[in-house]
């Protein structure tokens, strides 16, 4: 695809195919999902993805990849890196993972194959040419697949090598996804290996869980303790925790949990009181699926990619030409303060497309208020919100809105989804971004305080999106998400980031204790029409401690240029 393509294709999708996107991924007539095997390598961040260049749909599926210097603009490389065209993976080169076996070293790929009878099998592909920076070609190795579905194991639900780590025994080790239909038991197969070739199943799944369905996309890290160290995969010690993430695929939820890891063993043990399943922790709690985290070997860094789906439907998607884009990259670490979830915020490189900025400074936002942020002068369709609110009083003291129904108290989503339809009204405080000047369309992103009616001591607060109200076009996605935050019943001050790129915004909650990713797709809040407003619908007064929207530049997307 050359330049001169996509800025056609550019001027052809207007309205429902913003592909002015600053950073993300897209691929004009493609399927772009799974993020795979993200590096970095002389110079370069790699990303692969699952690909379809045919069509706006899931289909045969290959490797894209695309370069980086800084993270922020991309090259997309022609062809693919992995095309499906041997025996093991002529149905599909599905996810996996890169791994480095020497430091510094070139990575290896282990993938997916579907074969020619649709059974799922891991292969290895090592670059043709280790001097080339951009590793353009790929070759897969002789011994393909390195890994079968042997005995019981359910051979349609065998995929998604993780990274592999190295045991202080010197022996390589890698997760497969993995199934046992009785129970509905999700599990992380665990594989050694002294050479990388020849791999033998370990005696017991290096986890499992029964009920949730299907594991795919296993991811497996260690984080340090102290929450500021990132860890290569194989760093063993006392000082660190590991997280082990599943992407379960009957309800398309990536959780996490935390844990011990006890090489010796072979087995993860998570945290005492962790949730397995969809409602258990999660990275994001809105569109954000099939997620991947690398070690950034050249900053020091956990980075984690993540796949944003669409919200609107498959027959747009099919018009515009292409569906789904990849999230900003997130640093991912431990919260130090509570040592049992992660905490994760868009790496600073995205800063470099901040542009003109407004600040705000002690507002106070009495109830019932909304104000528009004005002076971003072409509108708020890619803007990049940092605000603080201040309480009047301690979160413990403020006001919560009452909640009957039990059930509906243990899920945020369901929270969040209540009083979704008040006209003209949207709960919580917070900000409305990609708003009509009349409000008539608003994703609105905001804090909401619950209590238990039968108990007002069981308090609970979330940040919520409401898409309700996200767009007048009727066939919109405008599912509610919702994400619990903890926070300390002592503290007066609540912050919030948003990131809005014209159809994608990511929100992020106390620093990225809490995130919420969703997609809409407006009819009047567009460009110069998208207007970014902050609101208190609450009981009692808040004040904007300090607000500031940078309008952000459009990063650079290009197509083999560098070639
Ligand atoms: C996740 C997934 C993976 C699989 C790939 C196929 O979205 O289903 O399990 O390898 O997509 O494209």
């Amino acid at each position: 695809m050359n330049v001169i393509f996509f800025l056609v294709m550019r001027v052809i999708c207007f309205n429902k195919c913003f592909m002015l996107i600053w950073m993300y991924l897209i691929c004009a007539w493609s399927n772009d999902e799974d993020p795979n095997a993200p590096f970095f390598y002389k110079g370069y961040y790699h990303l692969f993805y699952q690909y379809n260049p045919f069509s706006a749909v899931w289909g045969l599926i290959r490797w894209g990849h695309a370069v980086s210097r800084d993270l922020i603009n991309w090259e997309h490389l022609p062809g693919a890196a992995l095309y499906p065209d041997e025996w093991y993976d002529i149905n599909g080169a599905w996810s996996g993972s890169a791994t480095k076996m020497q430091e510094g070293g070139a990575p290896v790929i282990l993938y997916t194959g579907s074969t020619n009878v649709f059974v799922q099998v891991t292969n290895m592909a090592v670059p043709k040419d280790p001097s080339d920076p951009l590793l353009r070609e790929w070759k897969k190795v002789p011994e393909n697949p390195i890994m079968m579905p042997e005995g019981i194991i359910n051979s349609s639900s065998f995929r998604d090598p993780t990274t592999a780590w190295l045991g202080s025994d010197d022996i390589w080790r890698v997760l497969v996804g993995n199934k046992r239909d009785k129970q509905k038991r999700g599990m992380a197969l665990l594989y050694k290996s002294k050479d990388f070739k020849k791999w033998v199943k370990a005696k017991h799944p290096l986890h499992s869980a029964k009920h949730f369905g299907m594991w795919e996309c296993p991811d497996f890290y260690p984080v340090s303790l102290h929450g500021n160290d990132d860890l290569d995969a194989s760093v063993e010690g006392p000082f660190l925790k590991h997280v082990l993430k599943n992407s379960l695929d009957d309800s398309k939820v990536d959780y996490y949990t935390v844990g011990k890891y006890f090489p010796k063993l072979e087995r993860y043990v998570p945290d005492n009181g962790s949730v397995e399943g969809p409602n258990g922790l999660r990275y994001d709690y809105g569109k954000f699926y099939a997620s991947k985290t690398f070690y950034d070997d050249n900053k020091g860094r956990r980075i984690l990619w993540g796949w944003i789906n669409e919200s609107d439907s498959v027959a747009d998607d099919i018009t515009k030409g292409w569906a789904s884009v990849q999230g900003i990259p997130r640093i991912v670490r431990l919260d130090s303060s509570s040592r049992s979830s992660l905490i994760q915020w868009p790496v600073s490189e995205v800063e470099a497309l901040r542009g003109t900025s407004v600040t705000k400074h002690n507002v106070v936002l009495k109830r019932g208020s909304v104000m528009k942020i004005d002076g971003l002068n072409s509108g708020a369709a890619q803007v990049d919100v940092e605000v603080e609110f201040k309480l009047d009083n301690k979160v413990e003291d403020h006001v919560y809105e009452t909640v009957e129904d039990m059930d509906v108290f243990t899920n945020a989503q369901k929270l969040c989804s209540r009083g979704k339809n008040v006209e003209g009204t949207a709960q919580g405080f917070g900000l409305m971004v990609l708003a009509s000047d009349d409000l008539r369309e608003r994703s609105v992103v905001s804090f909401r305080f619950f209590k238990q009616k039968s108990d007002d001591r069981i308090r609970k607060v979330a940040l919520c999106v409401d898409q309700s109200r996200s767009s007048l076009d009727t066939d919109m996605d405008k599912t509610s998400y919702g994400g619990f935050v903890n926070l300390s019943p002592h503290q007066k001050s609540l912050s919030l980031r948003v990131l809005v790129d014209h159809s994608i915004i990511e929100s992020f909650a106390e620093g990225g204790k809490t995130c919420i990713t969703s997609r809409s797709y407006p009819m009047l809040a567009v460009n110069e029409n998208a207007h970014l407003f902050v609101f208190n619908n609450g009981d009692s007064n808040v004040i904007i401690r300090r607000l500031t929207a940078w309008h952000m530049k459009e990063a650079r997307q290009q197509y083999s240029s560098i070639l």
